[in-house]
């Protein structure tokens, strides 16, 4: 018979109770910001730059950095549109930041990133290239403009 000291069970209750907190936190984090960056299997697909709309106020638009800019470079969408953005590079490492909107996404080559973004106010949101990656990345830049009049949709 086999019996168990004092001492070590108090040392099974600690592991148990950090163990606990642990996978809590995980489980936590993962609820409160589950509008964090996905990454997704790499598709060819996803490398040509376009705007896909799905219905009135959904989108999808396929975004290519590439040295140095990013296409499509003006993407028009009527307010309170939800854009899913799929983002891939063509070359080095850019960024892909909507300051506004508190996106802050990685242009891998050979990688997809997506982000899902919800834009409930009229205007012109910047995107700008946040890694530097070379002579030109201070130009780098795109815009989403959000039901402005000249809108093409
Ligand atoms: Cu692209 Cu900096």
């Amino acid at each position: 018979m086999s019996t168990i000291d004092s001492s070590e069970k108090k040392v099974m209750m600690i592991t148990f109770a950090v163990l606990a907190l642990f996978v809590f936190s995980i489980l936590y984090g993962r609820s409160k910001y589950n509008d964090a960056p996905e990454c997704i299997p790499f598709d060819k697909a996803y490398t040509e730059p376009k705007v896909v709309q799905l219905d009135e106020k959904t989108f999808q638009v396929f975004a290519v950095a590439s040295m140095w800019s990013f296409h499509p470079s003006q993407i028009y969408i009527p307010v309170g549109s939800e854009v899913d953005f799929y983002l891939s590079s063509k070359d080095v490492l850019h960024g892909f930041n909507i300051a506004e909107k508190n996106v802050n996404l990685m242009a891998v080559y050979g990688n997809i990133n997506k982000s899902t973004v919800k834009f409930d106010k009229p205007g012109v949101y910047k995107i700008t290239c946040h890694e530097y990656c070379g002579v030109g990345h201070q130009n780098m830049q795109a815009e989403v403009i959000v039901n402005n009049p000249i809108a093409k949709n």
